[in-house]
């Protein structure tokens, strides 16, 4: 689908319901702030916005949708359910609480923002009532690497419908991609700009070049080439509009190599190897 790819696109996952392929990641943008990011970025033709309890900006987030006069069916909303919200009862009362704070009826994806140790099994029982309850039109996980993903899939029922983990070039997770693709579940990258990090970097810069793009918008479109669900945050109009111009070119065989080869296991945010 690579040439006909567009910034409406979606993928079909495992449950059947439709993700747009790219969507805007909101960490670090406070509630008054994402109240005006978002309706610039669903002028430009967002329709798909990332939030999560822990980024405090749910209620703007709400807010600004509700402003833009969108059709909700037509904007798919991710929220995430935070570590100390593990737990059957707590995460029930954590989804509500993330919908009081939305101002809607359901989310289109939740997911176990973190694999909290020991705790994510009993979480997964209540995502899978959550789905059954209309509360959310998808479930999916973050961070889980291969065996968290095992572990849960041995001891569940639902297949998550998504694992949004940290992807770039930089950090060219492709057993964790390939694994994820044989179950079914959709890779969706964050940091997917390695929060800038490389933007400057001299061989990325060289492929940029070659296709009269900035760094930003070849780190998107190697993303969406590979197959994954990207999500760049952007907090001005100006990035915004850049992120979402990739649509009228193709990353060749031969530089999508070259940017796979650029991988160096670079964590920019949390590494769930390490850390769970
Ligand atoms: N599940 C998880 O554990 C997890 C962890 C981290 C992130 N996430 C999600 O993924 C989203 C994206 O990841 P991220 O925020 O960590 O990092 P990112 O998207 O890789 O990078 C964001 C940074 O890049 C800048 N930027 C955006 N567009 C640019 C452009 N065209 N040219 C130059 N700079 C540009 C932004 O600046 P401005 O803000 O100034 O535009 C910001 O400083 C998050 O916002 C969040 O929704 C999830």
């Amino acid at each position: 689908m690579n040439n006909t790819m567009k910034l409406n696109t979606k993928i079909t996952l495992n449950n059947g319901v439709q993700i747009p392929i790219l969507g805007l990641g909101t960490w670090k943008i406070g509630d008054s702030k994402v109240e005006e990011i978002i309706p610039s970025a669903l002028n430009i033709g967002y329709r798909h916005i990332d939030t999560a309890a822990t980024y405090q900006n749910e209620v703007g987030a709400g807010k600004a949708l509700l402003k833009s006069g969108i059709a909700r069916e037509d904007v798919f909303i991710t929220t995430k359910l935070w570590n100390t919200d593990h737990g059957y009862d707590k995460a029930i009362a954590a989804c509500d609480k993330s919908l009081q704070n939305l101002g809607l009826s359901y989310v289109d994806l939740y997911l176990i923002h973190w694999p909290v140790a020991d705790l994510f099994i009993e979480t997964w029982a209540a995502m899978e009532e959550l789905l059954a309850s209309g509360k959310c039109r998808a479930i999916g996980v973050s961070n889980f690497t291969i065996k968290h993903l095992e572990s849960l899939m041995k001891q569940s029922t639902i297949i998550p419908a998504v694992n949004q983990v940290e992807f770039s070039p930089y950090l060219y997770q492709k057993e964790l991609l390939d694994f994820c693709i044989s179950q079914g579940i959709q890779l969706e990258a964050y940091s997917p700009l390695t929060r800038g990090n490389k933007l400057a970097n001299p061989k990325l810069a060289e492929i940029a070049e070659r296709y009269g793009k900035s760094t930003a918008q070849i780190l998107i479109r190697w993303s969406l080439q590979t197959g994954l669900v990207v999500i760049p945050k952007a907090s001005s109009p100006v990035h915004l509009r850049e992120n979402a111009d990739v649509f009228n070119f193709e990353i060749s065989a031969d530089d999508m190599q070259i940017l796979n080869s650029f991988n160096e296991d670079l964590h920019i945010c949390w590494n769930p190897e390490k850390e769970a």
